[in-house]
């Protein structure tokens, strides 16, 4: 931006000091501009992206013997949806992963594709499928019958167990499980509900806002347990649905469930996707809603969260979420090449009383720390300006913390993936209490009409502080806002060299109290 080089920097540093550590790693992957026409410049260093082709929801997320499984919706011939396989991954760190061969496949010839769904460790054998010593994986999934004879026609609840840690699967001879006879009815999500004794599945019928629960003694017999309904919002469709039991404010004595639905995005003027969820009681049979029906509570405010489920089974007792980084409303248009799609990083969540109710709170999960390289810390800034290039920082991997004290500014914010006419910002509008991600210059856009956009989370300033953590990775922006009250996730592509960084403040002064700079890498 040529009006950067001449814009009146106004900026008083009380007590700005720099302070650097460099870590001893080497392979810094900071500062890397690729050729631009180069699609595979978008390759994230620290987000799971399959090596080639389509991907969609996370499925399967369960914990076995030291590794975290990814199980994903995958086209093993093309980066458009199709011929819906669960591929597979690994990662022991939720930072390096391990691509293992395709897991469950697509069966082409009775025209039954593999859509979403979970899987467990069956540690008591219940299923039969192996052996009390050895515990067999049992996958719970949609088997969608898309043939022309429409008595064949549908979707169904198959099974699949792996006696090899998750390599081989074998499909149970006896599916479905589960057949409603309908056309739309998906996503089984499967858990242990120790209280009682059970193994409890939520699964929706999407085009009817429900979803249903289900409890089982051997992964195999069903009977339906209740129904959950008429509640929040039902603009678009229901999917994924996955339900997590959380302690309260950390009191583990204290628990509650949420129940988390992939849907319509809060931007109710589009067809975009989003992610909702309720906050209730589950006592082995009904779930019940501790808000009002007419009240929705979004998970995500960005475009790009979606179909996001919890690992099953951590035996560290964190309730980690994946969800899917892209949107159905442009997903296929992406310009990254040789692959299509990727996760967002994994978040802990957490539950937490404020004075507007209990809402769930996500954070990158600490793990990522493994990542930061060299610090650039700055204390104590007073900006004033229209613009404050942060001097000797760029980078399009970083992870980014700031607080900001509120002073008479009306908007404030940081720019990143900043370039000669490209810029993503992430500002705060005092007035209307909103934080949002702009990435209308982000870079590339104009791939898809609706792609370009702001997104904006009401955000209450906490003592006149507004807290930030951004991670940046080559094609994408998450905030956590406020210790991950907010979410925004977004994609952006911007040119190779748009690596620039800076501060904002619009009408006045705000004063930033901390701001770490991490450069990241493996
Ligand atoms: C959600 C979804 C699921 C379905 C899968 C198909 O993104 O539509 O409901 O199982 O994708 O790929």
């Amino acid at each position: 931006m040529i009006k950067l080089l001449f814009a009146f920097v106004f900026l008083t540093c009380f007590a700005c000091h720099q302070q650097e550590k460099t870590n001893t790693a080497s392979n810094l992957a900071v500062g890397t501009a690729t050729t631009q026409n180069d699609p595979t410049r978008f390759r994230p260093i620290f987000h799971f992206s399959p090596p080639k082709n389509w991907v969609n929801d996370p499925n399967g997320l369960v914990y076995h013997q030291g590794n975290y499984h990814l199980f994903y919706q995958y086209n093993p011939y093309g980066t458009k949806w199709g011929h819906m396989t669960w591929a597979h991954a690994t990662t022991k760190d939720f930072v390096s992963w391990e691509n293992l061969p395709a897991a469950i496949p697509e069966n082409e010839q009775d025209s039954i594709m593999i859509f979403s769904g979970s899987v467990v460790v069956d540690t008591e054998n219940s299923s039969g499928f192996g052996t009390k010593e050895k515990p067999p994986l049992v996958a719970i999934y949609t088997a969608f019958n898309h043939s022309a004879d429409a008595q064949k026609a549908g979707q169904s609840q198959h099974i699949a167990y792996s006696n090899d840690g998750g390599i081989a699967w074998v499909k149970y001879e006896k599916n479905p499980i589960l057949d409603l006879k309908k056309k739309d009815f998906r996503d089984p999500n499967v858990f242990w509900h120790a209280p009682s004794k059970q193994w409890v599945m939520a699964v929706v019928l999407p085009l009817e806002f429900k979803c249903l629960f289900y409890g089982s003694k051997n992964l195999k017999e069903w009977k339906l347990l209740s129904e959950f309904a008429d509640a929040g919002n039902k603009r678009l469709i229901w999917e994924c649905p996955a339900l997590v039991e959380l302690a309260l404010d950390g009191d583990e004595k204290n628990k509650k469930w949420a129940l988390l639905i992939s849907s319509a995005h809060p931007d109710s003027t589009s067809k975009y996707v989003g992610m909702q969820y309720f906050v209730g009681d589950f006592d082995g049979k009904t779930f019940k809603n501790l808000h009002k029906p007419s009240t929705t509570l979004w998970l995500e405010y960005g475009k790009d969260f979606y179909a996001a489920i919890p690992w099953n089974q951590n035996p560290d007792g964190r309730k980690i979420i994946l969800g899917w980084m892209n949107n159905w409303a442009y997903a296929d248009t992406i310009p990254t090449s040789p692959w299509r799609g990727q996760m967002s990083v994994p978040r802990t969540m957490a539950l937490k009383t404020y004075a507007e109710g209990i809402r769930i709170t996500q954070q990158p999960v600490k793990e990522l720390e493994k990542l930061r390289k060299k610090l650039h810390h700055f204390e104590n800034m007073e900006i004033g300006s229209p613009f404050d290039l942060i001097k000797g920082v760029r980078g399009n991997v970083l992870e980014i913390e700031i607080e900001f004290e509120i002073q008479d500014a009306k908007e404030f914010g940081i720019k990143v993936a900043q370039g000669k006419a490209e810029e993503t910002i992430i500002g705060y509008e005092v007035g209307s209490q909103q934080v949002y991600i702009d990435r209308r210059k982000s870079g590339m856009v104009d791939f898809k009409n609706n792609f370009a956009s702001k997104d904006s989370a009401p955000l209450r300033a906490e003592n006149g502080k507004i807290k930030w953590k951004i991670l940046l990775d080559k094609c994408s922006v998450e905030v956590f806002a406020n210790d991950g009250i907010v979410a925004i996730t977004s994609l952006i592509f911007p040119s190779a060299g748009s690596q620039g960084l800076s501060l904002f403040a619009k009408e006045g002064k705000v004063k930033i109290k901390h701001l770490m700079i991490w450069e990241l890498g493996k």
